[in-house]
């Protein structure tokens, strides 16, 4: 059975990288759901089964992708299934701002040991099961291209996915497999309130919002054609550009939120 298995499914832009397996990929037969409220997660498997391409099965794992038994339980479950993984999708991630000094330090270490720690984890416990034609979906963010102050640690994860992911694609590209990293703007999602950003920054309030079932259907063919990279909207586009271009220190002014 072809298999996908997307993290971080129990809500935003994962319930629509859910959704978009399942409408852009008839072939693929198992889909996987994890996160952490196993309540969204069924009700996201009872509703893929309502989709005219429903997959004949769907799979939730309720864990905490921190937590380093959680993830042995999934290696065991991809032996246990002698999985053919056709696409991983690495979305599950949570961001806080405020000042390094201000946060928790704990909260700060721990979404360090989801953003990067689990999303590493997963692709190197899942390539194993992947074979030509499969794809890796990493969710990055455009806070990877510039650091962002007040945003610091979020945005530090953020540069470490986009760099792994391409540097990860190298090395899997002889076996056929591509690997994405995909940059999202500011989305009205949960991620939203779990940062505390809501009402509380200027700067993101005003910037245009991008639609989580459009950056997921897009960014999903991307991968499947391919690409290394994918940011929707041409003012992001030209954000990354800016990134490559200006010295950092120039553009933190513009990018603290
Ligand atoms: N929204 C934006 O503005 C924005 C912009 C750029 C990039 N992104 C990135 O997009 C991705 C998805 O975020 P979103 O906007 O869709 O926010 P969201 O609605 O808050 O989704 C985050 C998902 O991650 C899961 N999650 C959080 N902690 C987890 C843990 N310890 N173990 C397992 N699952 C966990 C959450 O589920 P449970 O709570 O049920 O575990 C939820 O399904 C993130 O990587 C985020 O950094 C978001």
């Amino acid at each position: 059975m072809s298999m996908a298995i997307i993290t971080g499914a129990s809500s935003g832009l994962g319930r629509e990288y859910a959704l978009a397996a399942v409408r852009q990929h008839p072939e693929i037969d198992h889909i996987v759901l994890i996160a952490r409220r196993a309540d969204r997660l069924c009700e996201l498997a009872d509703n893929l089964t309502h989709e005219p391409n429903n997959p004949k099965k769907v799979t939730c794992l309720p864990m905490d992708l921190t937590d380093i038994n959680s993830r042995f339980q999934l290696e065991c479950f991809l032996k246990e299934n002698r999985a053919d993984v056709r696409l991983l999708v690495n979305n599950a991630g949570f961001g806080l701002m405020g000042e390094v000094c201000e946060l928790d330090a704990e909260k700060q270490a721990n979404m360090v040991s989801l953003n990067c720690g689990a999303l590493t984890a997963l692709c190197a416990m899942t390539l194993p099961y992947m074979k030509k034609g499969s794809v890796i979906i990493n969710v990055c963010s455009i806070a990877a291209f510039v650091p962002t102050p007040r945003m610091t640690v979020y945005c530090s994860t953020k540069a470490y996915v986009f760099s792994f992911s391409k540097s990860l694609r190298e090395e899997t590209k002889k076996n056929g497999i591509n690997v994405l990293a995909v940059c999202p703007a500011p989305m009205d999602t949960e991620f939203l309130s779990v940062a505390g950003i809501e009402g509380k920054s200027r700067l993101f309030d005003r910037l245009p919002r991008v639609k989580p079932d459009e950056v997921a259907q897009k960014s999903m063919k991307k991968a499947f054609a391919g690409c290394a990279v994918y940011t929707n909207r041409v003012l992001y586009k030209l954000y990354r550009v800016l990134g490559k271009l200006l010295p950092h220190n120039w553009l933190m002014g513009m990018s603290t939120v």
